[in-house]
């Protein structure tokens, strides 16, 4: 039988007005919580648009440091590059990974230079410079693990010495966070700050990623042997705990929407500051729905984020956030 609710139960009472959902709202997503990745590649006045990922553009530095200028301009607190190279400095040893004067590292010299109060992040991993596309050294159809984390420990010094203010290894070997932070601490780079990809699965939804940064062709065979299996969540908790120890500042999840469980639990268990990255292809479907007519493309971007802080994360590193900026401007 139906029964009229208890006043004591009447809690549309709070949504009824705007200005009471306001005072009752427990989370926000604010310009504060952004850290914009951008896709960077050689060249002159480039701006170069990637088909699986609409509105992103593939910038040479010129362009990405007047994107700098213009995310500092809107609040965004930084900024992350991802290396677009070409197949002819790809190899099997991956030397360009670490050369000083590679395009990551022009590109932080430039931002650094122009935009002093932006943090620059970095990623750490071999697949832009790789042959065969992994984040490690592949012999004989393995990726070895000791091995690419020395590789990865000079890939760090250089993005430090460039200016990097936050590395960001990606590469999911073992013991590569306390290999970088010694390696960080015995070069005098003690302030460069690490945020661990920590819990990061082999997903599906890096798929517009790889075409970015022209990946997808080179990659033999699939990230499993070292990216997490998307059936696990116990196993999230001992890497975040294990990179902290090993000198990590700021731990992600990645990727973010289908594991808003995994940012809950890493932040309920550690209280360290914690990340999730909407991936590319979280991005490609919301664009997708969107330009479809299917969805409210702004709206959705919105709740997607604000979902990132309800769920416990600090922050969110997303490619819509030059436009959440400017929707929070209003
Ligand atoms: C590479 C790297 C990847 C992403 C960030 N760093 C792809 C991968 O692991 O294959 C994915 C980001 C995205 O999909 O937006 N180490």
């Amino acid at each position: 039988m139906y029964t009229i609710p208890s006043p004591a139960h009447r809690f549309r009472r709070l949504r009824r007005t705007p200005a009471l959902r306001n005072l009752v709202q427990e989370h926000t997503l604010g310009v504060g919580d952004l850290i914009w990745p951008v896709f960077i590649r050689d060249g002159d006045n480039v701006q170069e648009p990637i088909a699986s990922m609409p509105g992103v553009d593939r910038l040479s530095i010129d362009n990405v440091v007047r994107a700098a200028e213009e995310a500092a301009a809107l609040g965004i607190p930084a900024i992350c590059l991802f290396p677009y190279t070409d197949p002819s400095v790809k190899t099997l040893t991956c030397e360009e990974a670490w050369n000083p004067d590679n395009l990551t590292n022009r590109a932080i010299r430039a931002i650094k230079a122009a935009v002093p109060d932006i943090a620059v992040m970095t990623d750490i991993a071999l697949d832009p410079y790789n042959a065969l596309g992994h984040d490690g050294f592949v012999v004989d159809g393995v990726i070895l693990n000791d091995e690419t984390v020395e590789a990865l420990v000079k890939m760090a010094l250089a993005q430090a010495e460039s200016g990097a203010d936050i590395l960001g290894p990606s590469d999911m070997m073992d013991g590569r966070i306390g290999a970088i932070r010694v390696a960080l601490e015995a070069a005098g780079h003690k302030d460069v700050a690490i945020m661990s990809y920590a819990a990061k699965y082999a997903s599906a939804f890096y798929g517009p990623f790889r075409d970015a940064v022209g990946a997808s062709g080179a990659l033999v065979g699939d990230k499993k042997t070292y990216q997490m299996n998307p059936g696990n969540s116990d196993e999230a908790l001992r890497l975040v705990e294990r990179d902290l120890r090993e000198g990590a500042d700021m731990v992600m999840v990645k990727p973010g929407m289908p594991y808003l469980d995994i940012c809950r639990r890493v932040k309920d268990a550690f209280g360290a500051p914690t990340f999730a990255y909407q991936v590319s292809g979280e991005y490609a479907m919301i664009k997708a729905a969107a330009q479809n007519g299917w969805i409210d493309g702004e709206k959705a971007m919105m709740e997607s984020l604000l979902a990132f802080k309800r769920a416990g994360c600090d922050g969110i590193l997303t490619y819509f956030a030059p436009a959440v900026a400017r929707a929070l401007r209003g």
